[in-house]
């Protein structure tokens, strides 16, 4: 093999044979003068001799030309493969004309006895043999089409005594791979993938969590890698009683904006601390109490920011023509100044309950509304908010920018404003009155959705007989008055308990011991006023439940009773704005 090798280099590589100087060759032959040439041409062919001592010296300078001067020859050219079999068949000649040449003189000193010339043409015999067989084995090793790098492969096995492989081992593969490295290529790859799955399973997984979180509902999530998509906004907790944990005390006025000509919003905060002392829900309201004529004057205002501000809250209110409350709010209040206020009452409340909703407002009713839309924009709610928002021309419109801002940001906000009274021809949206047409036709599939109504009461009249018409039902809408007329202020308290009128009813409050006379067209807040008996209260409508007070004795009737839930009628608890009676009843006030 090392014969086959060295002849191919030769034939491919003309710098092999040249690669050391004469000088250098004479160091490694001492005796042997000129470098022999690999060419056979001539006959100069290497001795064995030679031939072994060049092996020996393939570690050194040699040795590193020839390995990768086969490596790098991929295959023998027509040329190069004619040129190889001819230098091949060129020592196969030349090596048996040595041969011939040295039997004679073997025969004739063996003889003679001549023992060194003997040995010489023994060593002349060797030669020939050499070259002979190293010719012989270039041309098999052509014959069975090995390539250069594959011979280069097997000299360097040989010569460092590897062992060759078996026979059939590289018949173990798949695809032409290596079974062992098939098989581990495959394991690395499955072991990517389940890492990646157990990623993105985790990130589904606190994704779900965060939304929730948000949401502020049950997380739900679930097990494993499933791809669930994030649960459809699901039914809140119903909100509190209306009067369970409100609070009453002072806040400080931190800042006034003038939203329309007769509407100003007035922003509270807390005295002392960073957060209000008291939570709320979107759409409840605060009571505002002010001493005005030594006397104290209480008047509900809805809650108009959204409950994610925890520094403060806003009510924005219009000056009403004959409102006490709103004239001391709108003439004599200043940034600084301190306000009485109870609260927050009420159950007039939308924060994602539904998977939809429906807001008719009517002027200064936007109020409950937009503390809604603003929290349900702020928690980036996915629900369809359809709100329809009449007022009389567009300079009364309140909160119009913010609510064409935030419709531009959030496309499921359908903000439509009608105008029964808009003078510009420029105005080019809805005008006239909320009617079953409009509704119909700006509100798909109306009767579906839950409805919230809140404004003057001609205004709601109108759209509670159109959501009617429409087929709107009842438990579907929820409504609250506005714009009540406040309530002039309560009279002095009499002297002494009066006695009651011939043929009316008689109250008695069981706490104070006091009676009073109870006319049949007379609530029981205004007897308790009558004779100083103190009943909280706050719309005097029916509606906020700050009136809750125990019946003890006797039944009443009540125009209104959403101020009460449920849970308060079952324990027999009656409004004392809304109730009258013509028989004698005992409360617990
Ligand atoms: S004062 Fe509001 S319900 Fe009676």
């Amino acid at each position: 093999m090392r014969l086959v090798t060295l002849a191919i280099v030769a034939a491919v590589s003309p710098d092999f044979a040249s690669s050391q100087s004469p000088e250098e060759h004479a160091k490694h032959h001492p005796a042997g003068g000129a470098a022999p040439s690999m060419a056979p041409a001539g006959g100069a062919g290497m001795a064995g001799g030679e031939m072994g001592e060049m092996m020996k010296e393939m570690g050194k300078a040699p040795r590193k030309a020839f390995y990768p001067s086969l490596m790098d020859l991929p295959a023998l050219s027509p040329r190069q493969r004619d040129t190889v079999e001819q230098q091949a068949h060129a020592r196969m000649t030349a090596g048996a004309r040595i041969m011939v040449e040295a039997l004679g003189p073997m025969s004739e000193t063996a003889s003679r006895k001549d023992y060194p010339a003997l040995q010489s043409a023994t060593e002349r015999m060797r030669q020939g043999l050499a070259q002979f067989e190293s010719g012989l084995a270039a041309h098999r090793a052509l014959a069975e089409g090995a390539s250069p790098p594959e011979v280069a492969l097997r000299w360097f096995k040989t010569e460092m005594n590897l062992a060759q492989p078996a026979a059939g081992a590289s018949a173990r593969t798949w695809f032409g791979v290596p079974v062992f490295h098939a098989i581990s290529m495959g394991l690395i790859a499955a072991f990517a993938l389940v890492m990646t799955m157990i990623y993105f399973s985790r990130l589904r997984r606190a994704r779900a969590l965060v939304t929730e979180l948000i949401s502020e509902r049950p997380a739900t999530i679930a097990p494993g890698p499933a791809s669930t998509p994030p649960p459809p906004p699901a039914p809140r907790t119903p909100p509190s009683p209306s009067t369970q944990g409100s609070w009453s005390g002072e806040l400080r006025v931190a800042r006034i904006f003038q939203e329309t000509a007769d509407v100003k919003t007035f922003r509270l905060a807390p005295i002392t601390g960073e957060d209000l002392p008291f939570s709320f829900e979107p759409g409840q309201f605060l009571t505002i109490a002010a001493a005005i004529d030594g006397k104290t004057v209480k008047r509900s205002y809805s809650i108009a920011s959204s409950p994610c501000c925890r520094g403060w809250c806003e009510i924005t209110v219009k000056h009403a023509p004959s409102g006490a409350v709103s004239a001391y709010l709108h003439e004599q209040t200043a940034v600084g100044d301190r306000v009485s206020v109870a609260g927050p009452y009420g159950r007039f409340t939308f924060r994602g309950e539904t998977p939809s909703v429906v807001m008719i407002a009517g002027g200064v009713g936007i109020t409950p509304m937009m503390s809604s839309i603003r929290y349900l924009t702020d928690q980036s709610w996915g629900g369809d908010i359809y709100l329809v928002y009449a007022c009389a021309s567009l300079d009364k419109v309140i909160f119009r920018d913010e609510l064409d801002y935030l419709s531009s940001r959030h496309p499921n906000l359908h903000s439509v404003v009608v105008l029964s009274d808009e003078p510009a021809s420029s105005w080019t949206g809805e005008r006239g009155r909320v009617s079953a047409e409009l509704l119909a036709r700006v509100v798909p599939d109306l009767p579906s959705r839950r409805t919230h109504v809140c404004g003057p009461p001609p205004m709601m009249d109108a759209v509670k007989a159109a959501l009617v018409t429409l087929g709107v039902p009842a438990e579907a809408v929820r409504t609250e008055l506005f714009l009540a007329p406040e309530r002039p202020a309560a009279p002095a308290p009499a002297e002494s308990p009066s006695a009651p009128a011939a043929g009316a009813a008689v109250c008695t409050f069981t706490r104070s011991g006091k009676k009073a006379p109870l006319t049949p067209d007379q609530t029981v807040l205004e007897a308790a006023e009558e004779i100083g008996v103190a009943i909280d209260y706050s719309c005097r409508q029916g509606f906020c439940g700050v009136c809750r007070t125990l019946l003890v004795s006797g039944r009443v009737t009540m125009a209104v009773e959403d101020g009460l839930s449920a849970q308060d009628k079952a324990a027999g608890y009656i409004l004392a704005c809304q109730a009258k009676s013509a028989s004698d009843i005992a409360v617990e006030a």
